[in-house]
């Protein structure tokens, strides 16, 4: 099939390949018009959402299955946008399934959101621009994402009824977004049919199994194209299988079972562990827990089953070894799990570029052991979406890491400058990358310190607080005295390090040969031992931080410079005015307490506060 012209498409085109291509045709029209060139299209079905770009004597031609048209005249833009080559050949997104995760609720708040309000959901009911709705749609095509779940893995009232009461809701949700290639995922809550009168929610129960296929049944009625179910379960006091002496297998496979006929996916969260750990107790280790818990369940899963696991096994630490199911679950489907949302990284008011963190991830553990990849949202009801206009940087380069996952960190943050900001020089459009580039290292200097983690503040997860989670019960100790800091996670320790496959386990379990960066994340040591590089360990920690305060404040100076489009320049300048409060606040506190505890003087007689 070849068509050149949107209103030459025949009649018995299917509904949804004629929107898609609408959408790519428009836009195509929309950059290239000007510029005086002609896009051509042509489909072919069996491409699904591949596609290939060639040029000719006119313009450009695009060949694309469904979703490929749309996803080749994206990519025609950005490479003509940038300068960058067409690519050559079929081209075709690593992971089938690249999702967002979206933890809004009903009553418009988002749990972890520094972006503003829900873009959907308000007073406990979809509200929402469906323009906004479709430029979402716009964007989230444009970077490559296909699936967007809508509610938090928290499922709040009365988002249980999502998939009852809501459903044509959510059915015509879906229908604005089907058009840019995106299908919608909810997450339902393991306790649901309790909910609507059941005595049980017991996955071996015959009437919850009934319960749940009937559900199924209305629900891909109403939205035949429904992704699938987003699981927390046994986590954080959400319902799940072990209440009924049921393990995760068996919990997974029920709802497995009720929605493979409609070709749906359970994609089910590793994220579980006790988080009503007495402090007390040095013999249970939090990043242990998912180890412990599924790997022996590996090949039990069915098909449509996808075990979603963070990059690491903590959660979303500035600094984590990756988790080690990656290493130890060949015969599951993983999907591995980001967080764009900067919970831990800066709330979207610091600067953290994530390409470097995703591929180092991806270089640990191979792009080819997850089968699919997710990320928990940064976006929310602000005119920029993300809070921070260099945060929308994580959204676009989380989708291009889900279609070529091999990508370079400077060239996708290369790439996102050259298509934003698209009007600064060559050296303006460089500093901005370098700067970009190395802000995970920096945000990591002036907080946690070798990998520590945890010495946020509690309520928000914002600024320091060093003993802030020591007596607390989420399982998060740095456990600092007068001598050392840190957890013994080798064989003499807790053993976490031993859950990795032996040669990554011996490089972590020895001190001299463990990355420095994750060095008090596997090792109990005293202030005085001597790394690497010759410096103390209190030495280091000090030189960190003042080192990341200063590498912000150059920040500063670049970005003061910088002539960004105006109305991103005035919330980026303010928002630099805060990081640089932030950093000031985490190198004097993170350096005060190692102080008091240790006694030693910075050797460089910096000012460290008594
Ligand atoms: C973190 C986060 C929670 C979230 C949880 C999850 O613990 O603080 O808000 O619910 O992760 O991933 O489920």
């Amino acid at each position: 099939m070849h068509y050149a012209w949107l209103n030459a498409l025949p009649h018995d085109i299917p509904a949804t390949l004629r929107r898609s291509l609408e959408v790519a045709a428009f836009e195509a029209d929309a950059f290239f018009a000007p510029r005086q060139k002609q896009v051509s299209f042509s489909v072919e079905p069996g491409l699904g959402e591949a596609y290939r770009l060639e040029e000719n004597k006119d313009g450009f031609h695009v060949t694309g299955g469904e979703s490929g048209v749309l996803y080749g005249a994206y990519a025609l833009i950005r490479a003509q946008q940038t300068g960058g080559a067409l690519p050559q050949g079929e081209q075709r997104p690593h992971y089938p399934l690249r999702m967002l995760n979206c933890w809004d609720n009903m009553d418009g708040s988002i749990e972890r959101g520094y972006a503003g309000r829900s873009l959907w959901f308000e007073e406990d009911a979809f509200q929402y621009d469906p323009r906004r709705i479709r430029q979402l749609g716009r964007m989230l095509a444009s970077c490559g994402v296909n699936v967007l779940c809508v509610n938090n893995v928290n499922v709040i009232p009365p988002a249980q009824h999502l998939i009852d009461t809501l459903l044509p809701d959510l059915a015509a949700f879906a229908d604005i977004l089907r058009p840019f290639g995106v299908r919608l995922m909810v997450s339902v809550d393991f306790a649901m049919p309790m909910q609507d009168g059941l005595s049980t929610a017991d996955p071996l129960d015959a009437a919850v199994q009934a319960w749940w296929a009937d559900r199924a049944k209305e629900i891909w009625t109403a939205i035949p194209d429904l992704a699938g179910f987003l699981v927390k379960a046994d986590s954080e006091h959400r319902p799940g299988p072990a209440t009924y002496g049921r393990n995760h297998a068996q919990g997974a496979n029920m709802l497995a079972r009720a929605i493979a006929p409609y070709g749906g996916q359970v994609i089910w969260r590793a994220f579980v562990y006790n988080c009503l750990q007495d402090w007390r107790d040095t013999e249970t280790d939090r990043p242990c827990a998912a180890f412990a818990l599924y790997q022996p369940m590996d090949g039990q899963f069915d098909d449509n089953v996808i075990l979603q696991v963070k990059n690491g096994p903590y959660d979303f630490q500035v600094r984590e070894p990756v988790s080690p199911l990656f290493y130890a679950m060949p015969r599951t489907r993983l999907a591995l799990e980001f967080q764009l949302a900067q919970e831990y990284t800066g709330h979207q008011i610091d600067i953290y570029a994530m390409p470097p963190l995703w591929r180092e991830v991806l270089d640990a553990i191979g792009p080819d052991t997850p089968r699919a990849i997710a990320a928990v949202s940064n976006l929310g009801r602000d005119e920029n979406w993300t809070g921070h206009p260099f945060a929308q940087l994580n959204l676009y380069a989380y989708g291009r890491f889900a279609w070529e996952p091999d990508m370079e960190p400077e060239a996708v943050i290369c790439e996102w400058i050259g298509l934003t900001y698209g009007d600064l020089t060559a050296d303006q459009r460089d500093a901005l990358a370098q700067l970009l580039l190395q802000s995970r290292e920096t945000y990591e200097k002036y907080t946690a310190p070798l990998g520590l983690c945890w010495m946020v503040n509690p309520a928000g997860h914002y600024g320091p607080s060093p003993y802030g989670y020591e007596f607390q019960s989420w399982g998060t100790y740095n456990r600092a005295d007068r001598d050392a800091v840190g957890i013994d996670r080798t064989a003499a320790g807790t053993g976490y390090a031993d859950q990795y496959p032996p040669e990554i386990a011996a490089r972590y379990a020895d001190p001299h040969s463990c990355p420095d960066n994750l060095l008090l994340f596997f090792h109990r040591l005293p202030y005085d031992f001597v790394m690497q590089d010759g410096r103390t360990l209190i030495q280091r920690i000090y030189d960190d931080h003042f080192e990341g305060y200063d590498r912000t404040a150059a920040m500063a100076e670049t970005l003061r410079v910088l002539p960004l489009p105006e109305q991103d320049r005035a919330v980026v300048l303010e928002r630099m005015e805060r990081q640089l409060r932030n950093a000031r606040e985490w190198r004097d506190v993170i350096n005060t307490f190692f102080r008091r505890f240790s006694g030693a003087e910075d050797d460089k007689g910096r000012k460290i506060y008594k």
